[in-house]
């Protein structure tokens, strides 16, 4: 079995300032840290990437420590300080989550590795070893929860990319565009984490879910999506800057309106070759 740290996704600098784009998205979190810092707070901010949510809290007069697996995002986010004139306040280090024990624990964690199912991106393992290990046990981590949903839906775009006149290759997961799936049946939920409790249960998911087909085609995939709870009120959905993904079935199955599909879908969150789904 791989270690997390084979898993440890760290974007390119390119898809980190990308982020930028996404307005709704920061300015969530910028209530939700205006909210819960207080100035001369601790601050750990998992995945800095572009070292925006940093420098959030930062202005708001936190103590900062900023860490990425990715040196380059690291070298912009610490040119993004200087140019916000909080580079003093924030230290940058360059490591894996699970390498990093913080000589002192933080009064906040903030971590943003959010990705639609939680299959690629380092969230949930990276939120449980911050509330063992970085976080005070009183203090705060920013998300507090996520929802995963799923949803069978027909994609011929997405089934046809593995096959190339006569070459065929192995299906994997793949971010879908908006309204590029037909959804064949309604959404259920797949699981659901609260990322502020420590637990030692091994971090997986197997689930048997029974969807109804509301409309008839032919099942290439199951799409996965979440929301995510960042603070009380305050909610982060797929609108706010995430793309779908889709995880295609190893056969298409032709379905009826009315039918029934039972799906096994079974992974452990940031480990993407993890996944199984299983017509049954
Ligand atoms: C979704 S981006 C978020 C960046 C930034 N926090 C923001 O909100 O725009 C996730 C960041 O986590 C970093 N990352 C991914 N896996 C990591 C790991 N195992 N340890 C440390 N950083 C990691 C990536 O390099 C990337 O910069």
């Amino acid at each position: 079995m791989m270690s997390e740290k084979e898993y440890a996704t760290p974007f390119p600098i390119l898809q980190a300032a990308n982020l930028l784009s996404h307005k709704s998205r920061i300015r969530k979190f910028r209530q939700a840290i205006e909210r819960t810092i207080s100035p001369s707070e601790y601050v750990i901010d998992l995945g800095t990437g572009s070292g925006i949510l940093a420098i959030i809290a930062a202005r708001q007069g936190a103590r900062v420590t900023a860490i990425d697996a990715n040196a380059e995002s690291l070298k912009y986010a610490r040119a993004a300080a200087e140019r916000n004139g909080v580079v003093e306040n924030i230290e940058f280090i360059h490591t894996h989550f699970s390498d990093f024990k913080p000589e002192e624990k933080a009064d906040v964690v903030l971590c943003e590795m959010l990705s639609s199912v939680m299959l690629i991106e380092q969230q949930i393992p990276a939120s449980r070893y911050a509330v063992k290990h970085i976080l005070k046990p009183n203090g705060k981590i920013l998300p507090q929860q996520v929802n995963l949903f799923v949803i069978p839906v027909q994609n011929e775009i997405l089934w046809n990319r593995f096959n190339i006149e006569d070459l065929q290759f192995p299906r994997i997961p793949q971010t879908a565009d908006m309204k590029q799936s037909i959804d064949l049946a309604d959404l259920l939920e797949l699981e659901k984490f609260d990322l502020t409790k420590d637990s030692d249960q091994p971090l997986s998911i197997d689930k048997h879910l029974n969807f109804e087909i509301v409309q008839s085609g032919t099942v290439h995939g199951i799409l996965g999506m979440f929301e995510s709870k960042l603070l009380d009120d305050i909610t982060l959905t797929m609108e706010d800057g995430w793309r779908e993904l889709f995880m295609p079935l190893p056969e298409s199955v032709d379905v009826k309106t009315g039918t029934k599909l039972d799906v096994r879908i079974s992974f452990r969150p940031g480990e993407y070759d993890s996944l199984i789904i299983e017509i049954e």
